[in-house]
């Protein structure tokens, strides 16, 4: 039988680790920078949780949802993180205690779409969300943090996009407008549209289908339908964008596919990555927090996609550089008559903090050397019967080839000294990188 990851599905591999730990970490320092603290909630939730957010008439919702059934119950993978978080939120009773929440998460989420470059079907995000509050510098915040994350890893030209979904009446009066704007060509629409054209309109707008693209062209803007409130707070966006020196384009064409958004909402697109080219999309939900149980209170956040932002690492040429650290040592032995004392030796650095291997391959003593050498180890560390007999081991320093005999029990001392000398911070067997 030929096992296969499930289709849409990968392992990252350890050598792909390093750039997720890149992204991972300059996600946690932005996170750290801003007082955004970490969250982490499950990765199954009542299959109704994303329904009541992310709406039922959405691709997600419709379409992608990978659900189990137990018992009377419907569980649901989650397709994204904001419902999750502000469930927890709510739960945790913070609306009364600490009602403004600055979160982060970072982790998995599954979609059953149609895999293909940029698109899988379990995918991780970096998603951060503050609560409580409808102040527009949180808006400018979010949309600063997110974008210095790309900027932090190296990659430029992305586009900031921004655009207001608007709230309550004006956004009834924009809902009637798509109505009015779709219904003479409705019999032309996709079936998938036709279906949403009665029940929620708004989503026709998101329609992939050629047909429904073309047809779209030329429909309302819902910047033309601001209430004096909405097109205010727009407007304080924009202004605070400006004095921190951020471009951004307005433009009334993002819809966003969830239903909860209210107000700002912006996409971050790498345009060379095409028809998928959003690395980043967030925005407010304003009601959220109450759908769900909690007060009325509003909120803001974003999520960026780990899949395309390493592929834009890739294509930048950026991604190749980054290696983990190997142990600094390695342990040979010059005879296999040494091989127990090798391990002991390998554990004992261990316990003094130093990172150590040792063969188990049982390779002869130049091709241990030659592994030590290529394995991107600093110290070969050898033990033959003249040095299992005199109580001292070889030191070698494999890039400059430099070799010692130091006492065995000041073995941790010497490496240690090495270490310090060639400024490697692997002294203390910690991963450097980046
Ligand atoms: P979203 O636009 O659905 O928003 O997803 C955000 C980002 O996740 C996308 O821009 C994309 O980079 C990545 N992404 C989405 N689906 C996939 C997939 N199947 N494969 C790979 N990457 C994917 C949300 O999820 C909202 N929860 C964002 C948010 C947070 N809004 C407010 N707070």
């Amino acid at each position: 039988m030929d096992y296969r990851a499930v289709r849409g599905m990968r392992d990252v591999l350890p050598e792909e680790i390093p750039a997720w730990e890149r992204l991972e970490s300059t996600a946690r320092r932005l996170a750290d920078l801003a007082g955004y603290r970490e969250v982490r909630p499950p990765l199954l939730e009542e299959t109704d949780l994303f329904i009541r957010s992310v709406g039922e008439v959405t691709d997600i919702v419709e379409k992608e949802m990978f659900t189990v059934r137990k018992a009377d119950h419907s569980f649901t993978l989650r397709p994204e993180g904001t419902a999750g978080i502000v469930r927890a939120y709510v739960q945790a009773g913070y609306a009364k205690r600490a009602p403004l929440q600055k979160l982060f998460t970072i982790g998995p989420m599954f979609r059953y779409e149609k895999p293909q470059k940029g698109r899988e079907r379990q995918f991780t995000q970096f998603d951060m969300e503050a609560i409580g509050s409808l102040d527009p510098r949180l808006d400018v915040e979010l949309i600063d943090l997110a974008a210095r994350f790309f900027e932090e890893l190296g990659i430029r030209g992305l586009e900031v996009r921004i655009n207001s979904m608007g709230d309550g009446e004006d956004r009834d009066r924009y809902r009637e407008a798509v109505r009015e704007f779709v219904r003479p060509n409705l019999a032309r629409y996709s079936e998938e549209s036709r279906a949403r054209f009665e029940r929620n309109v708004l989503r026709v707008l998101d329609s992939k289908h050629p047909g429904d693209v073309e047809l779209n062209q030329g429909a309302p803007r819902i910047l033309d339908f601001l209430s004096d409130e909405n097109r205010a707070h727009f407007e304080a966006v924009e202004r605070h964008l400006r004095s921190i020196g951020r471009t951004v384009v307005v433009d009334p064409g993002i819809v966003r596919g969830l239903d909860y958004y209210t107000r700002t909402i912006f996409e971050l697109h790498y345009p060379d990555l095409g028809a998928r080219s959003a690395l980043c999309g967030g925005g407010r939900y304003d009601h959220l927090v109450e759908e769900l149980g909690g007060p009325d209170l509003a909120a803001v956040g974003f999520a960026i996609g780990f899949t395309g932002t390493l592929l834009v690492l890739e294509e930048l040429g950026l991604s190749e550089a980054l290696a983990a650290d190997a142990p600094p040592v390695y342990v040979a032995a010059a005879d296999p008559a040494c091989d127990d004392e090798v391990f002991r030796l390998v554990c004992e650095l261990r316990g003094a903090g130093l990172g150590a291997v040792f063969d188990s391959a049982g390779k002869k003593l130049g091709k241990q050397l030659k592994a030590a050498g290529t394995g991107g180890h600093a110290v070969a560390a050898i033990l033959g019967p003249d040095e299992l007999a005199g109580s001292t081991v070889q030191l070698k320093v494999l890039d400059t080839g430099e070799q010692r005999s130091v006492p065995r029990d000041g073995a941790a001392e010497a490496i240690r000294g090495i270490l310090a000398a060639r400024g490697s911070g692997a002294a203390s067997g910690e991963r450097g990188g980046a």
